[in-house]
């Protein structure tokens, strides 16, 4: 057998020494969470601070390492974010006019990237070398491939902390430029705050869910407070974007085992992974999870193909189309599009399936989420011809093929009762309750 061991050796550096080859108007390459680089990056933003840098591009999904370059806006032009997706820093510097945003389909990023963007360098957080010479890309696959395809040279941190997913990407050391060690936990997204609303929500959806359905949860309190309602269901399969701590509790409590998914049969399917250090911990060594690029995970086409998909997913605010708004507050810009449209779409070409998009019905105990028309600046996530079934702590209303009438009535119906008067005048004004 091969010994990579001196490849390895000759590779192993500084993260000093990597950020010295960075040149003038690079564009850098990070994907998801856990698998982002913030040594790597961070030595290459002191260089930008010092005067060294101009001109360098990063891009970046879900940040959710503390980076310099997203923190500090006198690093603009000499050291900017480009986010896929904005969490934590990248929400903060793009509503601080010093980072930017492409907006997408998450599904669509890696053809975006093949056909729009080449890479300088793609940083990835890996888990150690094993006896083939391979590197565990560990919880994120992603636009990871299509990235790695359109790089000229590819910087490692390898972290002994990181799982190794045995169905999950790879990357050979004859590939890779330049690494470093690291030796540090992974970042851990904090719970979601599980309240009496949330579980009210979380128990509506449960009773449209049968056994044996194939589920996707996305991002926020409510997909958790929806997974915690699943415990007592049987035979749940996973085919998801985001791999989330209740998704480990579903699988640990025996209400999913995929057995009756019609593709991966027995496996959970993700494309990346973030919670706490128990899905870490899962991940490791595991064959029972795949974690496969997103332009697969994430199409349509391919979520459908297993029968009773349920996509449950969360917004900022609904308008009386049916219109969803998941990524801005009027014009406060806070997350992205991520694969809400593609699971929304996916779910209900699925026979049986059906889509949730599920919030309380208030924010901050005063504002309606449900509006006669979106705030000004409101980003369109879903639109009212994707859009299926509605949910709030007051009930649920299935929108897909229902005239406009029927929308706002039901619309108007699981509101807060505090606006319903108000959403109601507004909708006679406009003619549409006939
Ligand atoms: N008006 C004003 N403020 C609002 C609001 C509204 N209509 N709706 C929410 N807010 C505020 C909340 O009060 C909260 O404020 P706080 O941070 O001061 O507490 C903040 O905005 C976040 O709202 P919250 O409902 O707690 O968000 P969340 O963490 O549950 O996430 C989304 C919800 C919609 C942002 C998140 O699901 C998302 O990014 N979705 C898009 C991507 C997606 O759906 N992907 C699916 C596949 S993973």
């Amino acid at each position: 057998m091969a010994d990579f061991s001196s490849l390895y050796a000759e590779r192993l550096t500084t993260a000093q020494e990597l950020a010295a080859r960075v040149e003038n108007n690079w564009l850098i390459g990070m994907d998801a969470a856990a698998a982002q680089t913030p040594t790597i990056v961070s030595a290459i933003a002191r260089r930008a601070a010092a005067g060294e840098l101009s001109g360098v591009r990063v891009q970046t999904l879900l940040d959710v390492y503390p980076m310099e370059f997203l923190a500090d806006n006198s690093l603009l032009g000499r050291i900017t974010s480009e986010a896929w997706f904005s969490g934590g820093g990248s929400r903060r510097a793009i509503n601080s006019g010093y980072g930017d945003i492409i907006p997408n389909y998450y599904r669509d990023a890696p053809s975006l990237i093949r056909s729009g963007y080449d890479y300088d360098v793609f940083c990835v957080q890996v888990s150690p070398m094993d006896k083939h010479g391979y590197f565990s890309l560990a919880t994120v696959s992603s636009y990871s491939p299509a990235m790695i395809e359109k790089a000229r040279r590819i910087f490692l941190e390898v972290n002994p902390q990181q799982p190794r997913a045995v169905c999950g990407a790879q990357i050979h050391i004859s590939q890779v430029d330049g690494l470093i060690e690291v030796d540090h936990a992974l970042p851990v997204l904090p719970a979601g705050k599980t309240d009496a609303l949330s579980q009210t929500i979380g128990g509506y959806i449960a009773e449209q869910i049968p056994d044996g359905a194939c589920i996707q949860l996305g991002i926020g309190a409510i997909p958790d407070a929806v997974g915690a309602a699943l415990k007592a269901k049987h035979d749940l399969g996973i085919h998801t974007e985001m791999f989330t701590d209740s998704m480990v509790e579903l699988i640990e409590c025996g209400a999913v085992n995929n057995s009756k998914k019609q593709i991966h049969r027995g496996q959970s399917v993700t494309t990346f992974a973030f919670g706490s250090q128990r899905i870490y911990d899962y991940i490791d060594d595991n064959p029972g999870i795949a974690l496969m690029p997103v332009d697969y995970v994430n199409d349509p086409a391919v979520i459908c193909r297993n029968d009773n998909m349920i996509s449950i997913n969360a917004a900022l605010e609904v308008d009386l189309w049916g219109q969803v708004c998941a990524e801005s507050v009027g014009t406060r810009h806070m997350s992205g599009t991520g694969g809400q449209v593609d699971y929304v779409r996916g779910a209900c070409q699925s026979c049986g399936g059906k889509s949730f998009i599920a919030f309380t019905s208030t924010a901050k105990g005063s504002i309606s989420k449900i509006k006669s028309t979106l705030t000004p600046g409101a980003v369109v996530t879903t639109s009212k011809n994707d859009v299926d079934y509605i949910v709030t702590e007051y009930g649920i209303a299935h929108l897909r093929g229902e005239p406009l009438s029927s929308r706002a009535r039901q619309l108007i119906a699981i509101a807060h009762p505090d606006f319903r008067d108000e959403l109601t005048f507004e909708a006679k004004k406009r003619g549409i309750l006939l």
